[in-house]
């Protein structure tokens, strides 16, 4: 049914770590989810289970999902080596942290692009949304889907109202030069650290402040080693689904078919709560005592102009037809 892959020197990670969600009997084959989120009230964590509980359902017998959240198995870096190692089948790292495979994804981190997330839905549904899930095929990879958070909101361990009250600051970002780019644009300096480790540089104060996702930033706490978060609504995270082209062509073309079929109907349905549930993790950051900040649109205009100028610099590298593709999916 699969072929069995060798296993790599990393798979001893994989031995150690516990699944959320095991329900494997001998003779399945077995699928291995692995992300660096929280499992429940985030965009990426509700998606991967629900996919997991359809496979476990309605491939009982032939299949089953283990998932493993919160970067228990595998950092989105060291993930993608493990899916052409076999040691992992599915990933959902975000689209900043493509960049040593393809810059076609810097559009999605050009900041102040998309309005909202119709725009997004969009774009990526668009004829040229849906060509970008192939731009890593070439390296082995299949991008299955694109799974949804939402936008980001700064936040620092001092109130941001004006891009020039971060200057001096240093942020961490995720391995996204276009992130760099609009950090440096505000006068602060970026540091590039993987998911796990922001609430400790936070808190350590190897960095001062931080961008994410009101479901990040409520799950992983961020918002208790800060001073407030600012409402900029100014970048879009969202995740390539992927797995290995090697995997995916071994399976039967009956098991394919119904892992395809269910994997994108969960994707749809988990997309359609991610705006919500960010809702809601903002609303438990305000009740938790976090401080949200919001901004006129005068002051958000400073943000903006402030970092608009950063498109320039990228745009050779995705091209003008992407970013006008883009732009018109929010007008
Ligand atoms: C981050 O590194 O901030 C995000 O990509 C984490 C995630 O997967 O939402």
């Amino acid at each position: 049914m699969f072929k069995k892959f060798a296993a790599g020197a990393i798979v001893s990670a994989a031995l150690l770590a516990t699944p959320a969600f095991a329900a494997c009997d001998s003779g399945e084959m077995v699928i291995k989810f692995s992300h660096v989120t929280a499992e429940t009230g985030h965009p990426k964590g509700e998606a991967a289970a629900a996919i997991a509980k359809r496979i476990n359902e309605e491939m009982d017998g032939t299949a089953c999902m283990e998932v493993f959240a919160n970067s228990t198995l595998f950092d989105d870096n060291k993930v993608m080596e493990a899916l052409l190692l076999g040691d992992v089948q599915v990933a959902a790292p975000s689209l900043s942290k493509f960049e040593s495979f393809t810059k076609k994804y810097r559009v999605f981190d050009l900041p102040f692009l998309f309005p909202n997330m119709d725009a997004v839905n969009n774009f990526t549904q668009g004829p040229v949304g849906k060509d970008l899930l192939n731009a890593i095929n070439d390296k082995g990879y299949v991008g299955l889907g694109y799974i949804y958070n939402g936008l980001k909101h700064f936040s620092a361990d001092r109130p941001l109202i004006k891009p020039s009250d971060a200057e001096g600051l240093k942020f961490r970002v995720q391995t996204s030069d276009v992130a760099v780019a609009m950090i440096e644009a505000m006068g602060a300096s970026a540091q590039k650290l993987a998911f796990s480790e922001v609430y400790g540089a936070l808190q350590t104060g190897v960095v001062d402040g931080q961008e994410n996702t009101w479901s990040n930033i409520y799950s992983k706490k961020f918002f208790e080693v800060q001073d407030g978060v600012t409402v900029t609504n100014h970048q879009l995270l969202t995740y390539l689904a992927i797995t290995s082209k090697e995997w995916l062509d071994s399976l039967d073309p009956e098991v394919r078919d119904q892992f395809l079929t269910i994997f994108n109907e969960e994707v749809v349905a988990a997309n359609a709560k991610a705006t919500a549930l960010n809702e809601q993790a903002r609303e438990n950051i305000v009740a938790a005592g976090g401080v949200v900040r919001e901004l006129t649109p005068e002051q958000r205009q400073v943000w903006v102009d402030t970092m608009r100028p950063v498109w320039d610099q990228f745009k050779d590298d995705i091209g003008q037809d992407v970013i006008d593709a883009a732009v018109a999916a929010g007008e």
